[in-house]
């Protein structure tokens, strides 16, 4: 019996009640079947605790965070909280301290959803982001606050190191698809130091992969490739702010933003990975049960993945794929059905893949 041991950081909002849906579904992945379990344990990290205690993280709560095989985060952020405190102290904390320096998002159209764009079932993306230094390194800082003569500076922090791995990442990546097409998204021609750099290495790393067809493109000409010949992209690679951006639009325009899903990856293994649907904590819809969960989901087959259960994670997607497909979806989509209804439907989906497969087997 292999036992897979899971994090599980809910955090703010409609967090919870994905991340509540997402266990659900897993749970289910799993009952009566003979070698494989998860031990859950929840961790209340979130803006309520920090309001009542001051921390996100307790002390020596990422000595024990590191000890799982992956976490499984929902979203943080609260009216209550300045954005960049409840991102920087929980978030970020993990990400950077567990050096999960690859971000990994996928995009495609899903059997039954619509896009406001024509052509978007060509859409069939993973954008790799870096997700560890870049413009979010949180390098820089204020003087004379509250003065005429105020000054504040974000500087971009790129390093030969982290540049090289995240290109070698996105390669890598590229190897793995059918078409094995890179593109290189910078701004190296107003930005003349970093994106230089992060030029010069990739056409560096390209060489060993004779394999892989790149091509590059500054990052606001690729908004528009996104949505005029979104079939001549496959793999794209980004810093942290511009692949941030572009990924938010690609759930866009690959039907919402409830529907997409990431992993933070630390590659090398010496630490736990951390997947979580792209969206935030939504206040708009908090409470109201109609948060579309299907991001929680399709974050949770990239852990299986992630975990080697690859048999575990078709199912689960095709799971998916089956009941927004029968047309049973969320308010984001057009649709009317509930969080619950949605869940509901998936575990069923999933408990007949499982007949299936027992009766063929
Ligand atoms: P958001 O993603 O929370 O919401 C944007 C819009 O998309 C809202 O109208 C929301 O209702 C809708 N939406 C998002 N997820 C949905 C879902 N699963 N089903 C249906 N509709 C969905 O982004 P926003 O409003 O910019 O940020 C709200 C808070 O979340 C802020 O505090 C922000 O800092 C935080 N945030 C946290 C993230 C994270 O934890 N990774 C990512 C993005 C935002
Ligand atoms: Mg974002």
């Amino acid at each position: 019996m292999k036992k897979h041991r899971i994090a599980v950081i809910p955090g703010d909002g409609i967090g919870l009640e994905v991340i509540e849906a997402g266990k659900r579904v897993l749970e289910t992945l799993v009952e009566n079947h003979p070698d494989v379990n998860f031990e859950f344990k929840t961790f209340d990290w979130s803006s309520r605790r920090y309001l009542e205690q001051g921390e996100y993280i307790p002390e020596g709560g990422l000595e024990e965070l590191r000890t799982f095989d992956a976490i499984y985060f929902g979203a943080v952020g609260s009216e209550q909280v300045p954005d960049h405190v409840s991102l920087w102290d929980l978030r970020l904390k993990i990400c950077q301290g567990f050096d999960q320096y690859a971000n990994v998002r996928p995009a495609r159209l899903l059997p039954g959803v619509k896009s406001r764009l024509q052509g978007a079932e060509k859409i069939d993306w993973v954008i790799i982001r870096e997700n560890s230094e870049g413009e979010y390194s949180g390098n820089g800082g204020r003087v004379h606050q509250g003065l005429p003569e105020e000054v504040g500076t974000e500087v971009s922090l790129f390093t030969r190191k982290g540049v090289e791995r995240i290109h070698r990442f996105a390669f890598d990546m590229a190897m793995s698809r059918p078409r094995r097409k890179l593109t290189l998204v910078t701004k190296s021609n107003a930005q003349r130091h970093g994106m230089v750099l992060w030029d010069e290495i990739f056409f560096e790393v390209a060489r060993e992969y004779p394999e892989v067809e790149v091509d590059r493109e500054l990052v606001d000409a690729i908004t528009t490739r996104m949505i005029l010949k979104p079939e001549t992209l496959d793999v794209v690679v980004a810093t942290n702010l511009h692949a941030d951006i572009l990924s938010d639009l690609a759930a866009a325009l690959s039907g919402s933003l409830g529907i997409a899903p990431t992993a933070n990856l630390n590659p090398g293994g010496g630490f736990p990975s951390m997947f979580e649907p792209i969206h935030g904590s939504a206040f708009d819809i908090t409470g109201k049960g109609i948060a579309n969960p299907v991001g929680a989901f399709w974050t949770a087959v990239m852990m299986l993945e992630h975990l080697g259960e690859n048999a575990l994670a078709g199912r689960l997607m095709a799971a998916i794929e089956e009941v927004i497909g029968s047309g049973l979806q969320a308010p984001d989509l057009g649709g009317q059905a509930t969080t619950h209804e949605i869940t509901a439907a998936v575990c069923d989906a999933v408990r007949q893949k499982a007949k299936a497969v027992q009766a063929v087997g």
